[in-house]
C-alpha cells in the first residue's frame, strides 16, 4: 500500500531543479559564462574540481527526462533559466537560441501535461554582471527586471506563475559573505547591500510579471532557529540569526520593512543600499504565493567567537543527511505555524519549492529518502490540518546533479541516480515511491 498524507485534492505534486546545476552545455548555443564557470575554475573552490560544465547533459536530454517526470505523473516542474543563456552579458542583445530552449522545454513540458515553474535566478549570474559588481551595484536589480520582460515577453503566453528569485539568502551568505559559492567573495555582513539587491531585484521583476497578467513567487531558504539552551544569550543570538536567515529575506516583501539587525552591528540602510522608497518597491507588487525551500532546523548558541554574534551547533541524536544536515520533519511543521503568527494576514498561500536529502552514491536502496521525504509530507499535512494553505510540494531533486561546491559525486538529492560518465539515468527506489504517492493522492 502506498503512503497517503492528508493533503487537499487539488494539491499539486512536483519535483525541482536548477539550470547550472543540470543542463551543461555551457558554451553552446551562445551561452556566456556565468560567475559559476568562472568560480568553478579556481582551483580548490569545488570538490574534486568538479563544474556544471556538463552536469547531466540536460540541455540536449531535456525530452528523457521529461519522460521521467511523466512517469511519475507530476503536475508541476520547478526549473530555473541561466540568465546568460538569454543574455550573454546580462543586458543588451538578446541570444536568440538560448531563449530558443526554454521554449521547446516549456512546449514539450505542456505537452506531457506538466505545468512549468520557473525560476528566473538560480544563483548563475552573467560573468559580465559580477565585473560590474554584481548584486552589490545597483543596477543588477535594473537589469533583472529588464531579463524579466524579455524572457516573459516569450513564455509568458504559456506559463503562468514565475519564481523571481531562488534563495537570496544561501546566495548572499554563501556566495558573497563566506565565499563558499560563486563569486567567491568573502565581505561577511558588508554583503548584505547584495541581499537588498536582490530584494529590490524581486519587487523590480514582480511589478513587470504583473503587468503581464503573471503570477509571482520568491523561493526562500527558511529554517526554524531554536536556541541551544533557555539562557538569555542563547535566545539572544537565536533572534540575531532568525533575523538575518529568515526575516530579512520575507519582511520587507510580505510586510514593507526590514527586520532590526541591530544586533549584528549592521547599519539600517545596509551600509547605504536602502534608498528612500525601496522597500515600498519591495513590497507593493505582493506576493502570489511564497515558496518555501526547508532542509533543516537550525540551533543557535551564544558566540564563543567575537566575530559573529552567533554559534551554529549541531542538532544531535537525529538522523543526519550525507551533508550532515540534521533531519527533523517537525520543525517543517513548526516552521510553517511561526509564518502564520509572524505574518497573519500578509501570508500569502505557500508551496514547498524545495525539500530532499542527500545521500552518497553507495545507500542503496534508498530508503532513508524514502523516510525523509514520507516523514515531511506527513509534516507539512499537519501544518495543512492546523489550516495552513499550502498549495504544492516540489521535491529537491528530480536528477542527482552538481551540487555547487560539493561537486557531482558526493550529496546525490535525485529521485534519479544519474551516472556521470555515461549520462545513464536509473530510477532509483524513491522515483517508484513517489510516483506511487501521486497516483494514491490522486485515486483517493
Ligand atoms: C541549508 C540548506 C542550504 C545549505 C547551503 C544549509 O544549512 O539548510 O538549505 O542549501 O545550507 O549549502
Ligand atoms: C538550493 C539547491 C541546492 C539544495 C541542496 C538549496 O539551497 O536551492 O540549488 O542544490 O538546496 O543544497
Amino acid at each position: 500500500m502506498p503512503d497517503r498524507y492528508d493533503l487537499p485534492a487539488n494539491f499539486r505534486w512536483g519535483a525541482a531543479t536548477a539550470a547550472y546545476q543540470i543542463e551543461g552545455a555551457v558554451e553552446e548555443d551562445g551561452r556566456g559564462p556565468s560567475v559559476w564557470d568562472t568560480f568553478c575554475a579556481r582551483p580548490g573552490a569545488v570538490r574534486d574540481g568538479h563544474s556544471g560544465a556538463v552536469a547531466c547533459d540536460h540541455y540536449h536530454r531535456y525530452a528523457e527526462d521529461i519522460e521521467l517526470m511523466r512517469g511519475l505523473g507530476l503536475d508541476g516542474y520547478r526549473f530555473s533559466i541561466a540568465w546568460p543563456r538569454v543574455l550573454p552579458t546580462g543586458r543588451g542583445a538578446v541570444n536568440p537560441a538560448g531563449l530558443a530552449f526554454y521554449d521547446r522545454l516549456v512546449d514539450a513540458l505542456l505537452e506531457a501535461g506538466i505545468t512549468p515553474l520557473p525560476t528566473l535566478f538560480h544563483w548563475d549570474l552573467p560573468q559580465a554582471l559580477e565585473d560590474s559588481g554584481g548584486w552589490l551595484d545597483r543596477d543588477t536589480a535594473h537589469r533583472f527586471a529588464d531579463y524579466t520582460a524579455v524572457v516573459t515577453d516569450r513564455l509568458g503566453d504559456r506559463v503562468p506563475a514565475w519564481i523571481t528569485l531562488n534563495e537570496p539568502f544561501v546566495h548572499t551568505v554563501y556566495g558573497y559573505a563566506l565565499g563558499i559559492h560563486a563569486p567567491g567573495r568573502t565581505l561577511m555582513f558588508e554583503s548584505l547591500p547584495a541581499a537588498h539587491h536582490q530584494l529590490l531585484a524581486h519587487g523590480l521583476a514582480a511589478t513587470v510579471l504583473h503587468d503581464r497578467g503573471l503570477e509571482v513567487m520568491l523561493a526562500n531558504n527558511l529554517t526554524p532557529v531554536e536556541p541551544a539552551t533557555g539562557s538569555p544569550a542563547d535566545a539572544a543570538a537565536a533572534d540575531a540569526y532568525d533575523a538575518l536567515h529568515n526575516r530579512l529575506f520575507t519582511d520587507p516583501v510580505l510586510l514593507g520593512r526590514y527586520p532590526d539587525l541591530s544586533a549584528l552591528g549592521v547599519p539600517d540602510d545596509l551600509y547605504g543600499a536602502i534608498h528612500s522608497g525601496d522597500t515600498e518597491l519591495i513590497h507593493t507588487p505582493g506576493l502570489d504565493a511564497l515558496g518555501i525551500n526547508f532542509y533543516n532546523p537550525t540551533r543557535v548558541a551564544a558566540p564563543t567567537q567575537p566575530d559573529l554574534p552567533f554559534d551554529l551547533v549541531d542538532i544531535p541524536d537525529v538522523p543526519h543527511t550525507a551533508f550532515g544536515w540534521p533531519v527533523v520533519p517537525e520543525a517543517l511543521t513548526r516552521l510553517l505555524l511561526t509564518l502564520r503568527d509572524r505574518y497573519g494576514q500578509a501570508l500569502p498561500p505557500l508551496t514547498v519549492t524545495e525539500n530532499g536529502c542527500s545521500l552518497t552514491e553507495t545507500t542503496t536502496p534508498d530508503q532513508p529518502r524514502i523516510d525523509f521525504l514520507s516523514a515531511h509530507l506527513h509534516a507539512l499535512a499537519r501544518a495543512v490540518a492546523e489550516g495552513i494553505d499550502v498549495r504544492g510540494y516540489y521535491t529537491w531533486s528530480l536528477l542527482d546533479n552538481f551540487e555547487w561546491a560539493e561537486g557531482l559525486l558526493s550529496q546525490r538529492f535525485g529521485l534519479v541516480h544519474v551516472d556521470f560518465a555515461t549520462q545513464k539515468r536509473t530510477p532509483k527506489a524513491s522515483y517508484a515511491w513517489y510516483r506511487d504517492v501521486i497516483a494514491a493522492h490522486r485515486g483517493r
